[in-house]
């Protein structure tokens, strides 16, 4: 396998640490129908996601950012090229087995949240915990930790009908959070947020890549991508561009612009919450 992922991306062996990436992607294509109908969702993408790094995914609708991240979370499997998670290709294993490493190392937040209807807030958010064999009380612990973290604590009882699509997706993303998983996927997390609640998510997400999971975020604005430590584009199924943040930051600024407060604000915050991640 090693041999086949150096073939694949040889500009990323010079970066090998050694330490076994979370998520490798090697030349993963997915295609959907035959023939005239065939679309290719993805075209032989290449990624890596290392312990600790944050990783912001941008690019038109339609392009193929969720099919990367279904891939990445094992809800789909490549028509070619291979994912592995940890070590493991997904795609090999049986569906209990793969199941179950997604309940314990992947945590994934839905574009649209997914929530169980008929459960309320810290059931959504314990249930996958209980599934895989925790006591109630201390999924529910845990849970409950998840929802202050995300700042939904007080909906804890409601169900997703009595919730705002904010709190919904607040609820989803603690649902993610939970447990000791790896590696965290979140389609468009901030969607339905206010710009304060979505400082508050990137302020979590960014925790926990720093903490050492690795991190895969699709969003659609600059200013949150400007949270990642690199940002991947992808057009027309196929990954165009990486960069490093402060590059995107260039990317996003005029010749003789002055830089905006907001972006004064979000830099400001990161730098903060960087540097006294306690004191937020
Ligand atoms: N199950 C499917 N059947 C047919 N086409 C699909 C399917 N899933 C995704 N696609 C197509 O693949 C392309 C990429 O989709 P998607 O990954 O959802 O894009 P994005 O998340 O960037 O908006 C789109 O053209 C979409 O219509
Ligand atoms: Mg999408």
């Amino acid at each position: 396998m090693a041999a086949a992922i150096n073939r694949a991306m040889p500009s990323l062996t010079c970066l090998d640490t050694g330490e076994q990436p979370i998520l490798t992607i090697v030349d993963a294509t997915r295609t959907h129908g035959d023939g005239a109908r065939r679309v290719v969702a993805l075209s032989h993408a290449n990624l890596i996601l290392r312990s600790g790094e944050f990783v912001a995914v941008m690019g038109p609708s339609g392009s193929g950012k969720s099919t990367l991240l279904n891939l990445a979370g094992g809800l789909d499997t490549p028509s070619s090229g291979k994912v592995l998670v940890e070590g493991r290709d997904l795609a090999s294993l049986n569906v209990a087995r793969r199941a179950a490493i997604r309940r314990r190392s992947i945590g994934y937040v839905f574009q649209d949240f997914n929530l169980l209807p008929s459960l309320n807030a810290i059931e959504n958010v314990s249930f996958p915990l209980e599934l895989d064999g925790w006591p109630i009380c201390k999924a529910r612990k845990a849970a409950l930790e998840a929802l202050r973290e995300t700042g939904v604590a007080e909906l804890a009882l409601r169900r997703p009908e009595d919730m705002s699509g904010g709190q919904a997706q607040r609820v989803a993303i603690a649902r993610a959070l939970v447990g000791r998983r790896r590696l965290l996927l979140a389609d468009e997390p901030t969607g339905a947020l206010d710009s304060a609640a979505g400082t508050k998510v990137m302020e979590v997400l960014r925790s926990r890549a720093d903490a050492g999971c690795a991190v895969l975020m699709v969003t659609h604005e600059p200013r949150f991508a400007a949270w990642a430590d690199r940002t991947v584009f992808i057009r027309d199924g196929r990954i165009t561009d990486e960069t490093g943040a402060t590059d995107f930051d260039e990317l996003f600024t005029c010749d003789g612009e002055d830089d905006d407060d907001a972006g004064d604000a979000r830099n400001s915050s990161q730098q903060n919450f960087r540097n006294n991640p306690g004191e937020q």
